[in-house]
């Protein structure tokens, strides 16, 4: 195993060769904030919320996508990033339509605790106000369009995880939306084995178990990572 030395946020930080800038941060126990990277699957790049500087680039890096390097040296909290990030979470909140006081998420929402951790308490932005539909067709589980923020972890863990294969986006621009099966209702989707991993790994309110109300649904985002390492390391199979 080869390792490469860096420094983020003027800390040390050693880790092996191939890991990301995020995984390096976290490790040093620096803080970066994301959104649609989950433990587990595959990262995408998408939210662009874990953007970092890059001493000697005049561009910024989405942390989750971007190997460490030697002698790299990584700024995470300056104030550039932080009104970038500001603006990203207005731009989702003005995208969708994310009333929280009416979410089956509120108070455990990804969206809503990284809107509190970058200051956002209102948008600049004018709403959209999209009009979109919500899937109740599946008899365990609904997914409400207007709290998606395509962040695609449903996607990755239906995929990578399950291997059924349910989700996909379909569209482009700001039509772009999750589908299930051949943009069928969802519960239409014979592939859907019901096992509820999009359910977990669903930052927002978005996909929910049926019978929830407002502030009831909390989810177990790490479910994922703990099935992932345990097939890994063939915890049920040896
Ligand atoms: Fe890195 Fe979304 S967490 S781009």
């Amino acid at each position: 195993m080869s390792v490469v030395t860096l420094k983020i946020d003027n800390v040390d930080v050693a880790i092996e060769a191939g890991s990301t800038i995020l995984q390096a941060a976290r490790e040093a126990g620096i803080k970066i904030p994301t959104l649609c990277y989950l433990e587990g699957v595959s990262p995408v790049g998408a939210c662009r919320l874990c953007l970092v500087e890059i001493k000697g680039s005049d561009r910024l890096h989405a942390s989750c996508v971007t190997p460490v390097s030697e002698g790299m040296e990584v700024f995470t909290q300056t104030e550039k990033l932080k009104e970038y990030r500001k603006m990203l979470v207005e731009l989702l909140f003005a995208e969708g339509n994310h009333i929280c006081a009416f979410c089956v998420s509120n108070g455990n929402c990804e969206l809503q605790d990284v809107a509190i951790e970058v200051g956002m308490d209102h948008t600049r932005f004018n709403y959209r106000f999209p009009e979109r539909d919500v899937d109740l067709s599946h008899p365990l589980f609904g997914i409400d369009h207007n709290r998606c923020i395509l962040c695609t972890r449903c996607v990755r863990v239906c995929a990578e995880i399950e291997g059924a294969h349910v989700w996909n986006v379909a569209f482009r621009g700001a039509a772009a939306k999750i589908i299930s099966g051949l943009n069928q209702p969802w519960g239409e989707v014979s592939s859907c084995t019901s096992c509820g991993k999009c359910v977990e790994a669903c930052p927002t309110g978005s996909i929910f178990r049926k019978g929830v109300t407002t502030a009831e649904m909390k989810k177990h985002p790490d479910y994922i990572e703990f099935l992932h390492t345990a097939r890994e390391e063939h915890q049920w199979t040896r």
